[in-house]
């Protein structure tokens, strides 16, 4: 089966065009069949010079971005980013999961009011991942939707879109601001946005320092 990426950002006559094929894509297919070919369209990141990225190249070049250009986000792309989030794994399967798209202004500057949430009322959208915490779900539903989450995250970085978690916040004040019932709890905001900014290089822990083989 042959992938074929088309590079949107190249299109100059609206059809799209074509600039990889490859045997295996890190992605699934979303697109119908072309030629008896699964399509995957797939925008070239904006802060890429190149047609692809590949996912790894993806991984590896996220970072948590705070600054966003004034700039909404498309519903075609937010809709990928939560269909990410809905195909993740859970535990049996249970799906233990709500998110809470804010785009209103007034929530977001309240969500903002932290000292560790304030780039939350720049960003055009901010989603509240939250958990169930009933008998079945409770010792697995914050595995599920942080994995939920970082999907998005991941995917919203391959359409260019930047994004940060956000653990700040006081969760008694946002599930009254946000009406989450009891029995679920909040795990963390992310917002996303078009980078307005080209964030450091992070340190991170040397490999060996956090990886051994066969033993702590
Ligand atoms: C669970 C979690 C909670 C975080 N909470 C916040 C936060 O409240 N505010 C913030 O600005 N960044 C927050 N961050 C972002 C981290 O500061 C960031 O991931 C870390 O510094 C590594 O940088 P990088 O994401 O660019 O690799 C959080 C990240 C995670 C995973």
């Amino acid at each position: 089966m042959t992938y074929v990426i088309f590079c949107e950002n190249c299109d100059t006559n609206g059809g799209g065009k074509s600039v990889l094929e490859k045997n295996v894509s890190p992605f699934p297919p979303q697109k119908g069949s072309h030629n008896g070919d699964h399509v995957l369209m797939m925008n070239a990141p904006a802060h890429s010079t190149s047609h692809f990225l590949s996912l790894v190249d993806v991984i590896l070049s996220r970072r948590s971005i705070r600054r966003y250009q004034h700039k909404e986000i498309p519903r075609d792309a937010l809709d990928k980013i939560l269909e990410a989030g809905r195909q993740a794994p859970s535990a049996m399967n249970r799906q233990p999961w709500h998110f809470i798209v804010v785009t209103n202004h007034e929530i977001k500057k309240e969500l903002s009011k932290w000292l560790f949430t304030k780039h939350i009322k720049d960003s055009p959208v901010t989603i509240v991942g939250c958990a169930k915490t009933g008998f079945l779900d409770r010792k697995w539903s914050t595995i599920g939707t942080s994995i939920a989450l970082q999907n998005m995250v991941i995917t919203a970085w391959a359409l260019g879109i930047g994004s940060c978690w956000i653990g700040g916040f006081k969760e008694d004040k946002v599930k009254q601001l946000l009406k989450i019932p009891d029995n679920w709890k909040i795990v963390a905001l992310v917002t996303f946005g078009y980078p307005d900014e080209t964030p450091h290089v992070k340190r991170k822990k040397p490999i060996e320092k956090v990886v051994s083989f066969n033993k702590f």
